[in-house]
């Protein structure tokens, strides 16, 4: 398969090929893009669904937005841009009176525009602000997060979102040396709790892992996200989605299979008491990865896996 996305974008869109043959983009449809960021995946989807597709972009980073709207300008009043979580996109539809949705992409995670803009505070490689939140207007950043929960908080949030092994010991220096309020202090208190140890990754990543979906509270945004989609979707509408963590990766997973279930009732009872009744089949077994190609081109796509469900 050949990419036709260049380098120079400002975001490489994962599984971009995989993605658009699996939600099958058609004129007379309308789409949501719950995670707009460069708009790469939009385009594809603008692009399949011509002359007459609708795409409703969703993300709450606003300089995503900007770079995206500027983009899909070309698209014309096929394409509306705003700035909302995925979690509230059934406020959004209802908004444009759209009924039903025929397909939903949620591309989870952080954009390279995040990671590659240093005041972001996304990279520990450079010194910035301990920040780590999609939107700058909203929440706690990292550095309140980590300045004012207890030892045990932190030790608990670092565990719990990264399983990292040294939660303890990490959460015990940062304790000793708080206020902390770079990137470049943090990673190298982490480094200090690894005794200066280097893997073949930085001990940093997954700390920044932890605290990044901790301030943007993503697991459970993740979870209504997928409810909601499931409220969006018209019978046949497909939704895809693509994880970069296993966290993520299992919510989807479990959900797609509680929701391709006709009941919910633990196995060992004998007869349903639920009434629960499947709404999604699931389309893709396996999750799907990118290729060797792609993740040469693109090393950040390494661990992407990408889950397809159709509505019933
Ligand atoms: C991996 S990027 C998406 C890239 C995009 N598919 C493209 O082709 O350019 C993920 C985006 O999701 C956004 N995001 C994260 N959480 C979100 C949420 N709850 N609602 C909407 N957007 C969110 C981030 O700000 C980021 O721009």
């Amino acid at each position: 398969m050949t990419f036709s996305k260049s380098k120079t974008l400002p975001h490489q869109p994962v599984l971009y090929h995989e993605s658009l043959k699996y939600l099958q983009p058609r004129s007379e449809g309308k789409y949501i893009d719950g995670t707009l960021g460069a708009g790469g995946h939009a385009e594809g989807i603008l692009t399949a669904s011509s002359p007459e597709g609708m795409l409703l972009g969703l993300d709450v980073d606003n300089q995503a937005l900007n770079i995206a709207k500027k983009r899909l300008s070309i698209f014309g009043n096929r394409c509306i841009v705003r700035q909302a979580s995925f979690a509230k996109m059934i406020d959004q539809i209802k908004s444009l009176e759209w009924g039903c949705v025929d397909g939903l992409l949620l591309d989870l995670g952080l954009s390279s525009m995040q990671l590659d803009t240093t005041e972001r505070g996304f990279s520990f490689l450079k010194e910035a602000p301990l920040d780590l939140r999609f939107n700058q207007n909203e929440g706690m950043t990292a550095a309140d997060l980590i300045n004012m929960f207890s030892e045990k908080e932190i030790a608990n949030t670092i565990w719990n979102y990264s399983e990292d092994p040294r939660s303890r010991q990490i959460a015990k220096l940062i304790v000793e040396n708080r206020p902390i309020s770079t990137t470049t202090e943090l990673a190298g208190l982490i480094l200090r709790a690894y005794l200066g140890k280097r893997g073949k990754t930085h001990p940093a990543t997954r700390t920044f892992q932890a605290l990044r979906i901790a301030v943007n509270n993503e697991l459970e945004v993740l979870e209504k996200g997928l409810e909601n989609s499931l409220k969006a979707l018209c019978v046949g509408g497909r939704i895809a989605i693509i994880t970069f963590h296993s966290l993520e990766d299992r919510i989807v997973k479990q959900f797609f299979r509680r929701e391709s279930k006709n009941c919910i009732c633990p196995p060992e009872q004998p007869f349903c008491t639920c009434g629960h009744q499947a709404s999604l089949k699931v389309i893709t077994k396996k999750a799907v990865k990118p290729s060797n190609e792609e993740i040469a081109n693109n090393p950040r796509s390494r661990s992407a896996k990408m889950r397809v469900a159709e509505k019933i």
